[in-house]
């Protein structure tokens, strides 16, 4: 894909594969928070994520085409080392890291050592332009700009929060303000959702600092995974205009549970700054098990 802004860019966009089936693990790897996420997995989430579905989205993705893919965390269930290592391997199965950008979510960074895994097995996928690894970075791709966020924190047992931080926070808004003059689709990408109807035992903390962030230097379009369903929030952006957050469901889940069924986005950008058209399409397995279309509508007309 090439810079010119005339040409039309397909972004792929899933989240929250959440690989099963879940390695077992050593007993003294269950130690600390890994405890009672091992137990929740064997109760509840392990009938959730299926790799079938999995495995049908992402061959409906692979079938569009897409010039590159983004995925926004939770690869990992509860943060084994040889969930990286699987991790690696589902991540080179959807392209190379030249095509493929991931930001890590909580069930990544799950445990404190989990972010020197993650930084060893998918550095590739999470480090900018240069090759240089570190959040946020930065990835031009086409008329694309892409800004890796991590939202992932080692949390307390039971919690899910994100937090960013205030060093990320004001790299963040320096590279905004700057990507203004480059003529670049500005596409952010963090696990958590910057606005969500979720208890407070999930939220992004820190979100009100994101959204004064956005509000100064404005984005084009925000994604994110972690509610495993489809949203769409309007966020304030610079001198009235409205900054898109989107979210997928998890790209895993199996129809029937109390989230949405395994689903994925496309967006089609075109055009140039001032002038940008972003077409949502939102595709998802349905009811007869197969995978579907589901939405297409304009972000940016
Ligand atoms: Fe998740």
């Amino acid at each position: 894909m090439t810079g010119n802004a005339l040409a039309m860019f397909t972004l792929a966009h899933l989240s929250d594969p959440h690989l099963a089936p879940l390695p077992a693990p050593r007993w003294s790897e269950l130690l600390g928070k890994r405890i009672t996420g091992y137990i929740n997995w064997r109760r509840k989430r392990r009938f959730v994520h299926d790799p079938a579905a999995l495995a049908k989205i992402v061959a409906d993705m692979q079938a569009h085409v897409p010039d590159h893919i983004a995925v926004t965390g939770d690869i990992a269930n509860i943060a084994l080392p040889e969930e990286f290592r699987r991790g690696r391997d589902w991540l080179e199965s959807l392209g190379s890291a030249r095509d493929v950008t991931f930001v890590p979510g909580n069930h990544d960074i799950y445990v404190q050592e989990a972010a020197a895994y993650a930084t060893r097995q998918w550095g590739a996928f999470m480090s900018d332009d240069d090759g240089v690894g570190g959040f946020p970075f930065v990835r031009r791709r086409g008329p694309v700009a892409l800004i890796g966020v991590s939202s992932g924190v080692p949390t307390a047992p039971f919690l899910a929060t994100g937090w960013i931080g205030t060093q990320q926070l004001a790299a963040l808004a320096a590279i905004l303000n700057d990507l203004k003059n480059e003529n670049l689709f500005r596409v952010v990408l963090i696990h958590h959702p910057p606005v969500s109807a979720a208890g407070r035992h999930k939220r992004l903390l820190d979100a009100p600092v994101l959204l004064r962030v956005i509000a100064a230097h404005g984005a084009d379009l925000v994604l994110h995974g972690h509610d495993h369903v489809n949203m769409l929030n309007w966020l304030d952006g610079p001198n009235g205009t409205k900054v898109p957050a989107v979210g997928v469901p998890s790209a895993s889940a199996a129809p029937g549970t109390d989230k949405d069924a395994a689903g994925y986005h496309l967006y089609r950008i075109a055009g140039a700054a001032g002038a940008w058209q972003c077409e949502l399409i939102s595709r998802g397995i349905g009811e007869d098990g197969e995978v579907v279309e589901e939405k297409r509508f304009s972000l940016v007309a």
